[in-house]
């Protein structure tokens, strides 16, 4: 295993709360093209026995996936909850999801953050 591998094996030894992996497939907030190479949560999973968090570019099957096979404890969604203030009532209930806006990340302003609708406020269409 490379460096992310020994540097999650030591750092088991410490006993921290969680490591929390971003796949690869994402960087910062931009999917990038995966590299082969790259170290994933079910690579870190086999020398990291806490409690292990993968995250980027999950969907809510994915991230069941990625538990069923016991690859990670906890799957994280980022950009899914920026535009779904009620991303889990919207999962349990197989509700479309909000597409996100990449223009207001890091906007400075509330935009983006607190202007997204509910599903119960959406306009039927
Ligand atoms: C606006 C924005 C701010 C973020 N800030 C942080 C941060 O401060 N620290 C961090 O570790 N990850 C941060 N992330 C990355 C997310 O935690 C997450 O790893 C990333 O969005 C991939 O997951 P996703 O595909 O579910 O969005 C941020 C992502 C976004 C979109």
């Amino acid at each position: 295993m490379n460096r992310c591998g020994h540097v999650a094996r030591r750092l088991d030894g410490y006993g921290p709360a969680h490591l929390r992996v971003v796949e690869p497939g994402v960087r910062g907030n931009d999917d990038i093209a995966a590299v082969a190479s790259a170290v994933s949560a079910k690579d870190l999973r086999r020398v990291f026995k806490g409690t292990l968090i993968a995250a980027g570019g999950f969907t809510a099957d994915s991230a069941h996936r990625m538990i069923e096979a016991a690859d990670a404890d906890l799957v994280a969604l980022g950009r899914l909850f920026i535009s779904n203030p009620d991303l889990p009532e919207r999962l349990r209930a197989g509700a479309p999801l909000n597409r996100y806006d990449r223009s207001t990340f890091y906007g400075g302003d509330a935009r983006g953050y607190t202007d997204y609708l509910f599903h119960s406020a959406a306009p039927v269409m």
